[in-house]
């Protein structure tokens, strides 16, 4: 199969992902609930992941809460920041994953700046929506449709400017592009484990710049006769048993991404998706490209996205068609009638990878 749907889940995880749950399933009990030696080796082995996670994102290894996934990690920076009838501003190019939380609340969404590869308009309707009174900012780092890479350094410069604290949705930049808690004085930054971090789905981590209001409540093994959740990370983000397995084997993805370096892995990513976008271009689809973009391509068909899909996916092309659970993005795009066909490369990036796409393109039925 030649897997183009990164932007999904990664597959293809390193060996050393497969043996580390394969590790922890044999080896470790409950983390922080015993001290027997399979509770304490799961102890170690989830807090080896927060300190790995730690440094690779430049924070504090008790700043990193473990979660199942990254819309867990936005709902709880959400419900932690946001009230009923807040403004709050939001880039163009939001999954539902940040729309959804924030239309249950009862928030007021402003979305500031729409036009794809195009920081300078993103800043500027930023900063008007700041400007105008929004309580709190949610922004996403890149897009998941068409992998417009946003200016965060800039947008979170502005939010600190006003005062106004803000989440990063990371879910597609964790991995590929360099994440700095610190440096970007971010109150949250949510990001799932099994994209670019190459861990398990089932995990994923919400880094805590102090406070956190907890979604779930229940035993974190700590400070047990508290009838509340312990008010220290990160426990308080932490009710009920980890995901060691997962943690495991999030841990040596980040272990990998590390190794192999961000920055190399994002450069074969962007290459090939520049590459793909050329073709595409040239067998006459509409493409969506710009200067500011990572490794995911979407372009419009000459038939229906979900019937290409299906016979690409026929032909050993996995690609994933429709509205990608961002449906806002696609208003911006002006693709929310015909969604896009979307090509995400992944750490694994390499041309004959866009070869096949172009090839199995090429024999699709005329129309
Ligand atoms: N949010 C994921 C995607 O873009 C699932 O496909």
């Amino acid at each position: 199969m030649t897997y183009l749907d990164n932007g999904a889940t990664s597959m293809n995880k390193p060996q050393a992902v497969l043996d580390a749950v394969r590790c922890a399933l044999e080896n470790c009990a409950n983390p922080g609930r015993g001290g027997h030696t399979a509770a304490m080796t799961a102890a170690r082995t989830v807090l080896r992941c927060r300190e790995r996670a730690a440094q690779l994102f430049g924070c504090k290894p008790e700043q990193v809460v473990f979660t199942a996934n990254c819309t867990q990690g936005l709902n709880m920076a959400i419900r932690t920041l946001v009230k009923p009838g807040d403004k709050v501003a939001v880039s163009g190019f939001e999954h539902n994953a940040v729309v959804r939380p924030l239309y249950a609340l009862g928030a007021k969404t402003v979305v500031a700046g729409r036009k794809l590869f195009d920081p300078v308009d993103t800043l500027e309707r930023f900063e008007d929506a700041l400007r105008r009174g929004a309580k709190a900012a949610v922004f996403t780092h890149v897009s998941n449709v068409f992998g417009y890479i946003l200016p965060v350094e800039e947008l979170a410069a502005l939010c600190r400017q006003y005062r106004v604290p803000f989440v990063l949705d990371a879910a597609q930049s964790a991995g590929m592009l360099p994440v700095d808690m610190e440096k970007l004085g971010a109150d949250f930054i949510a990001m799932p484990g099994h994209k670019g971090l190459l861990g398990p789905q089932g995990t994923g981590l919400l880094l805590c710049a102090d406070r956190l209001e907890p979604l779930l409540f229940g035993g974190t093994g700590s400070d047990s006769k508290n009838p509340g959740m312990p008010d220290y990370l990160p426990e308080r983000g932490e009710a009920g048993t980890l995901n060691v397995p997962g943690i495991a084997g999030l841990s040596a993805g980040i272990t990998y991404v590390q190794r192999v370096g961000i920055h190399k892995i994002f450069e074969k990513q962007q290459r090939q998706a520049r590459r793909c976008a050329s073709a595409l271009e040239r067998l006459g689809f509409r493409v969506f490209s710009g200067r500011e973009q990572g490794g995911t391509v979407s372009f419009v068909p000459d038939r229906d996205c979900e019937e290409a899909a299906e016979l690409l996916a026929q032909r050993g092309v996995a690609v994933r068609a429709g509205l990608h659970c961002a449906p806002l993005a696609h208003e911006s795009a002006g693709t929310l009638e015909t969604g896009t066909v979307r090509v995400s490369f992944g750490h694994d990036a390499a041309p004959w990878q866009t070869g096949n796409l172009l090839l199995a393109l090429e024999t699709l039925p005329k129309r």
